[in-house]
């Protein structure tokens, strides 16, 4: 399919505005910064879906398409692709609309996984319920 007609695919779990603190020396704003917020919105979703705390245990490869400038505004959408007795694998798509006048661009995608931990940040399964909700979804 071509990329003009690529839309979010999920949930939209997290938006936000580059800010100027968020650029380098060039204007642009940090890829880091970027994956910080996918980090979020992932956190943010794993979190809603197992009833408790998350931490993530890892990070696919991501490739940034376009540079990201002050003001625009990011969106991360997440779908969650896995659910395994501990862990639950998102996959993270941030979207940048600069206004209402251009069309929103994919900036990057990436896959992360997060484990569902206790108070004391030891694993902890999935509930039952939630694992069973999304294997019959
Ligand atoms: C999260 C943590 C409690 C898990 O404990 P652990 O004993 O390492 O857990 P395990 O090796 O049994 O793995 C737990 C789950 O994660 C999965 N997992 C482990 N390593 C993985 C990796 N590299 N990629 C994807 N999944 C992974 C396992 O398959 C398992 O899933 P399942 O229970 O659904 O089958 C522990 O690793 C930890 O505290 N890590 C630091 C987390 C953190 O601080 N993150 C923020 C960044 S600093």
């Amino acid at each position: 399919m071509s990329e003009f007609f690529k839309k979010p695919e999920g949930t939209l779990s997290l938006q936000t505005i580059a800010m100027p603190a968020d650029t380098n020396w060039s204007g642009d704003v940090f890829g880091g910064w970027i994956v910080s917020q996918m980090d979020l919105a992932g956190a943010i979703h794993a979190e809603r879906f197992s009833k408790g705390r998350c931490a993530t245990i890892s990070i696919n490869q991501m490739t940034f398409l376009v540079p990201v400038k002050v003001g625009d505004v990011i969106s991360c959408y997440t779908k969650i692709l896995k659910v395994g007795n501990t862990s639950i694998q998102i996959q993270i798509e941030v979207w940048d609309s600069h206004d209402e006048s251009r069309q929103a661009k994919q900036v990057t995608e990436g896959i992360f996984t997060f484990v569902a931990v206790d108070v004391k940040g030891n694993k902890r399964q999935i509930p039952d319920e939630v694992k069973q909700k999304f294997l019959t979804a």
